[in-house]
């Protein structure tokens, strides 16, 4: 899918493809950087995160596992409704591992806050979170991201994974959508 198979759905283009990938090259050196002599357990939040994973991963060098965990908390709207619910738990158990959670974006802050709090909870030796984008409401909740790939303004955003209503998952960048799309 490309931005000429969006017509007049797509607003403008805030990330490219290039960008993406050179911010990625980067944030996974800082990985290899801070995991020196640990194995990490990678866990990628379905069914956003599915292209960060794919990309970040294999620009890591360092030993490492996939899980991944589907939690939901927005529904096919555009607003987050706080209510965070497992729909897939992790198929390892992360007691006395280093895990590193996987995010396409972090907007209200609140699924990563609970999703970090749960993985303490189980015992991990660490948990730390690498995010591709983060808007500005995310400032706002206590949550530590270690790695964050790109700060965008407060817009509601797809591609490179993120939906809306399901659609648009599989644009190579990450785009904002005209406002008709969703009656704005
Ligand atoms: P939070 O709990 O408000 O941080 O929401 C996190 C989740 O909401 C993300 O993992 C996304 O699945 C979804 N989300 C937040 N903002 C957007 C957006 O702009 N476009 C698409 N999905 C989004
Ligand atoms: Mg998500």
């Amino acid at each position: 899918m490309d931005a000429t198979d969006m017509g007049q759905d797509l607003k403008s283009i805030l990330v490219d493809e290039a960008e993406l990938d050179q911010r990625l090259t980067e944030m996974a050196a800082e990985i290899d950087r801070d995991y020196v002599g640990r194995e990490i357990l990678l866990v990628g939040v379905l069914r956003g995160a599915i292209m960060v994973m794919a990309d970040l991963s294999r620009k890591i060098h360092t030993p490492l596992k996939m899980d991944w965990m589907a939690v939901s908390s927005y529904g096919s709207g555009t607003k987050s409704s706080g209510v965070v619910r497992i729909l897939k738990d992790l198929d390892n158990d992360v007691h006395g591992k280093h895990v590193l959670i996987v995010e396409d974006i972090i907007d209200s802050g609140l699924t990563l806050s609970w999703l970090r709090k749960n993985l303490e909870s189980r015992g991990a030796a660490s948990v730390q979170i690498a995010t591709m984008l983060r808007k500005p409401e995310a400032a706002k909740v206590e949550v530590d991201v270690a790695y964050v790939g790109f700060e965008i303004p407060n817009e509601f955003v797809v591609g490179y994974g993120l939906d809306y209503a399901e659609n648009y998952r599989h644009l190579p960048f990450v785009g904002t959508l005209a406002p008709h799309v969703y009656g704005g």
